[in-house]
């Protein structure tokens, strides 16, 4: 989640009521729901940055279902969040008065009231609606939305002039309210005052047998209270999550939403279809994303990088100007001016210099690689340490593995080693040693020394015609030895 920037402006009149006891039972899932991730943050997670960004003086979440689980993930991403637990009597009105009664007994500003499954839903959309609140003194101002298929929500109801009447559940809707598509969004600002005195006048007796908070409407307009309900800018700001397929949508629309800022803050994106940006991933401007791009977790690319295509990035840091092409890494951190690629894979603590190179088919693990130094062909360097601007030659493997046990291949500067070698750790290679193609290094390599392990090459001349007679090698051979005498 990212930092809260600058000093906090604590507004004392609001406080956040975050709803999360519902079970979620359609996501069939061993996950509670709000924990399911959408772009490398639980839903939970995302609403939690919202409550917080509205700076409220205090943040309530109410917990039931998974509590543990849920109460973990609240402590780890807002800790100062008030967890409240809710009891047995169900719906959104008992969440919200448990709620009510964790709040200091003296406090009598705003509440407002959001679901840990609308992880859309933005602080700005919530601003806009607390400062209407405000402006119109009303007791409670529902955010609505008109939607397509209103089927499952509750219906605003409204009198022959259009003024706001009630909420009426799906369950309990009959005839021409079932018509009715503006619908609750389950996000609502009320009076403190005014909720805690009507909170206590609802009961459960409907169709579901729930407390209903939307009940708290019909009650402060029968005591002519003002309230009002305000449709929402864009009806997918307060799309809900409850099973897998609105997971995807509702991800997808978060994705363009990451994207599009990134875009207005100067960086090209290709494809926006194909590339799948987390939350927190910080791109400086003039970077370039190519097609088939994942960028996750902490992700960080510093100016003029380009990444793609065909690449996924997990908590790496990639300097600026550097290129890296379908490549799959997780915490590596790249120089500026590096290229990496194509097909590479970058595992945990690999660390490339700045004009150094990862190149093609190569596996990097647990190893720094210094500045200018290259490892351009079909490598595995593991548990390793290059100097500067050394260069691995094609194919060369660490065996770092005993069977038992990892050790460390040290590598100087200025090392020119050959094609298809071994170095089998523990060893050190000193700088500016060379080593011939072929050499399996099983012991230190002095600075500035040639090392060569391989045996003399023996030609055992007519070999072939003596012990493979009648194969078309044999024939082969016999052809060119009648060419070379010719
Ligand atoms: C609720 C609204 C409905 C609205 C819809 C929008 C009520 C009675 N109805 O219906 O008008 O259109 O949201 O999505 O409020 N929760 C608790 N404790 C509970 C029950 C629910 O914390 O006992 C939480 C859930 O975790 C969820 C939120 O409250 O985050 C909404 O609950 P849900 O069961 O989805 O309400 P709906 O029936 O969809
Ligand atoms: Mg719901």
């Amino acid at each position: 989640m990212r930092k809260r920037e600058g000093k906090a402006m604590v507004d004392k009149n609001l406080a956040v009521i975050v709803l999360a006891a519902g079970e979620g039972t359609r996501m069939r899932s061993s996950r509670p729901k709000v924990l399911h991730p959408i772009a490398g943050l639980s839903m939970l997670g995302h609403v939690l940055a919202t409550a917080r960004s509205l700076e409220p003086s205090v943040v309530l979440t109410v917990v039931r279902h998974a509590r543990d689980a849920v109460a973990e993930e609240i402590s780890r991403l807002l800790p100062e969040t008030v967890v409240v637990d809710q009891d047995e009597i169900p719906g959104t009105g008992r969440a919200v008065e448990v709620a009510i009664a964790a709040l200091p007994k003296d406090y009598s500003g705003d509440v407002i009231v959001i679901s840990g499954d609308v992880p859309m839903l933005d602080a700005e959309t919530l601003t806009e609606l607390l400062r209407s609140h405000r402006e119109r003194g009303s007791a409670a101002t529902v955010l609505s939305a008109v939607i397509g298929d209103a089927n499952g929500y509750g219906r605003i109801v409204r009198g022959s002039d259009g003024s706001f009447d009630r909420i009426v559940e799906q369950k309990d809707a009959a005839g021409p309210e079932l018509e009715i598509t503006e619908i609750n969004s389950g996000s609502y600002v009320f009076r403190v005052s005014a909720l805690r005195a009507e909170l206590q006048k609802i009961g459960t007796k409907n169709a579901q047998g729930e407390k209903y908070l939307t009940d708290v409407i019909g009650l402060l307009k029968g005591d002519n209270e003002p309230v009002e309900a305000i449709p929402v800018r864009e009806s997918w700001l307060v799309a809900g999550v409850n099973d897998r397929a609105q997971l995807a949508e509702v991800g997808a629309r978060m994705n363009a939403r990451i994207i599009r800022r990134h875009q207005l803050a100067g960086v090209t994106i290709q494809d926006p279809a194909t590339t799948w940006i987390d939350a927190d991933v910080v791109i400086a401007e003039d970077v370039e994303i190519l097609p088939g791009t994942q960028l996750k977790g902490a992700t960080k690319i510093d100016r003029g990088a380009v990444i793609g295509p065909d690449t996924t990035l997990v908590d790496c840091e990639i300097g600026e100007g550097a290129t890296v092409k379908r490549t799959d890494g997780t915490l590596a951190v790249i120089g500026k001016g590096a290229s990496v690629g194509p097909w590479a894979y970058l595992r945990p603590n690999t660390v490339l210099g700045d004009e150094g190179k990862i190149g093609t088919f190569v596996e990097t693990k647990n190893s720094t690689i210094g500045y200018g130094s290259k490892v351009p062909h079909l490598s595995y360097i593991g548990d390793t340490e290059v100097g500067v601007q050394s260069n691995i030659g094609a194919g060369t493997i660490t065996a770092n593995y005993d069977g038992v046990k990892k050790h460390r291949t040290k590598v100087g500067s200025h090392v020119r080693s050959g094609s298809h070698n071994v170095f089998a750790a523990p060893v050190t290679i000193g700088d500016g040693a060379y080593t011939g193609a072929g050499t399996v290094v099983r012991k230190d390599v002095p600075p500035g020394a040639l090392a060569i392990s391989v045996a003399p090459q023996r030609n055992m001349v007519g070999w072939v015609a003596e012990n493979r007679p009648g194969t078309a090698a044999a024939e082969a051979a016999a052809e060119a030895e009648k060419t070379d005498q010719a």
